[in-house]
Formats: structure tokens, C-alpha cells, sequence
């Protein structure tokens, strides 16, 4: 049985005092020593402060992106040991708003991931199609072609502790989700390519997400799926109350 997990992605949103109430909210609000892997992921800027209103609880701390190298003169960027020095275990990469608004390749995703499992951080890789792509029948061509390229030359035993969350480009923020059968086919098509690319153990082992305007009174009926292993949060993660509710939902 995969664990679900549950992220949320806070974007370039909350002030440091936004971010430390929410973080009193969850520690509140969110059920104690329940059986799913919770995370959030603040602007970097707040990592440390958040880490340290998160002392003591069961909450991951995760960041939005990194650099691949692991230092030097790389002026604006962070590496996968900072982050790891603030406190952070997962990082989210290839983000469709990294892909689309800065211009990340599949390459740069991939250099990325290397360098987080490299250094112990677990990568939350993000996949998705916009809606054109959609519309052309292009989906499992696109999601594919993402997964490969990001999961380049990564090893059976690394990919294991990879997170998976497909991201379809048209529902993040739009408050149109994937329906859950449109997100179970991706996924169940993701376990298989995860199998085909790294064995079946693996497949069976690696959480896979879904994200794109997840909120309380949609969470459950997708995570019901049997592919579907947690989600990745945007705008609901940003308070307290709903993000209990959708990991509430993945608890029961
Ligand atoms: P959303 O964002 O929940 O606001 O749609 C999801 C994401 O971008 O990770």
C-alpha cells in the first residue's frame, strides 16, 4: 500500500506572518499521527521560519525549485543542500509554471532531480499538458515525453523515492479539476510507464499526485482512484481549515 501524501504548494503567496498562521493553523487543524505524509512548501525566502514553526510536528517541509549545482556563482539561486540545511526534505521540480512562465526543459528538470537525489531531498516531478495539447489528443504523448526526460539516467534504486504529480496545465488555478477518470488514466498510465522504465517493485512503490484545483468537496471522489496517491495543492493550501479537509479525505 502506498502511503498518500499531500503537499501544498504555497507559490509566490503569504507574507512571513501569513506563512507562520498557517502553519498554527495545520498544526491545529490536521489529525494527529493519522496515515498520510503531509508536506508544505513555502516561498524560500520563509523556509527557515516555517521549519521552525513546524519543530515537533509530523508536517514536511518542502521548496518550490532549486539549482542543479551545488554551489558557486549562480547569483538568485539555491542549492539542493540549503535547502536541505533549512530543514527541507522534498522539493518540487519541473513545476508547469516553472516549465511554462521561465522556460525549464525536460533537461533542466532532469539535472534537478539528479541533483536533489543526489543530496537526500526527495523530488516532487511534475508532469502535465496544457490544453491545447489536450485537445490535439496529445496527453499520454506529452506526459510521457516529461517523465522520461525528467527521469533521464535516474536509477532503480533512486527512482524509488521519486513523487510523481501530474499537473494537467489547464485545471491548475482555473478551478476546473480533472475529472477523476480523466486523472485515473493518466496515472494508470504513468504506473505503467513506471514499471516499463524501472521495474515493477518501483511502480508499485512510487506515489503519484495529482494536482490542478483539488479542494475539500473534490478531494476524496479523485483520491479514491486506485492510481491516484496523494495531491499536490495550490490555492486550498493556503488555509488552514481546507488543506485539513483534503488530508482528512486522504485518510479515510
Ligand atoms: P491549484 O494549484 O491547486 O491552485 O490549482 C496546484 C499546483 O499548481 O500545484
Amino acid at each position: 500500500m502506498r502511503r498518500p501524501f499531500i503537499a501544498g504548494n504555497w507559490k509566490m503567496n503569504t507574507t512571513r506572518s501569513e506563512a507562520l498562521d498557517l502553519v498554527q493553523g495545520l498544526r491545529q487543524a490536521l489529525p494527529h499521527g493519522n496515515s498520510v505524509d503531509v508536506a508544505v512548501c513555502p516561498p524560500s525566502v520563509y523556509l527557515a521560519p516555517v521549519a521552525a514553526a513546524l519543530e515537533g510536528s509530523a508536517i514536511g517541509l518542502g521548496a518550490q525549485n532549486m539549482y542543479h549545482e551545488s554551489g558557486g556563482a549562480f547569483t538568485g539561486e539555491l542549492s539542493a543542500a540549503m535547502l536541505l540545511d533549512v530543514g527541507c526534505r522534498y522539493v518540487i521540480l519541473g513545476h508547469s509554471e516553472r516549465r511554462h512562465i521561465l522556460g525549464e526543459s525536460n533537461e533542466d528538470v532532469c539535472r534537478k532531480v539528479h541533483a536533489a537525489l543526489t543530496a537526500g531531498l526527495i523530488p516532487i516531478v511534475c508532469v502535465g499538458e496544457t490544453l491545447q495539447e489536450r485537445e490535439a489528443g496529445k496527453t499520454s504523448d506529452i506526459v510521457a515525453e516529461q517523465f522520461f526526460g525528467s527521469l533521464a539516467g535516474v536509477s532503480v534504486a533512486d527512482a524509488s523515492r521519486v513523487v510523481i504529480a501530474y499537473e494537467p496545465v489547464w485545471a491548475i488555478g482555473t478551478g476546473v479539476n480533472a475529472t477523476p477518470e480523466q486523472a485515473e488514466e493518466v496515472h494508470g498510465n504513468l504506473r505503467g510507464i513506471l514499471a516499463s522504465r524501472f521495474g515493477a517493485a518501483v511502480a508499485d512503490q512510487v506515489r503519484i499526485q495529482y494536482g490542478g484545483s483539488v479542494k475539500a468537496d473534490n478531494a476524496a471522489e479523485l483520491l479514491a482512484k486506485p492510481n491516484i496517491d496523494g495531491a499536490l495543492v495550490g490555492g486550498a493550501s493556503l488555509k488552514a481549515a481546507g488543506f485539513a479537509a483534503i488530508v482528512q479525505a486522504a485518510a479515510s
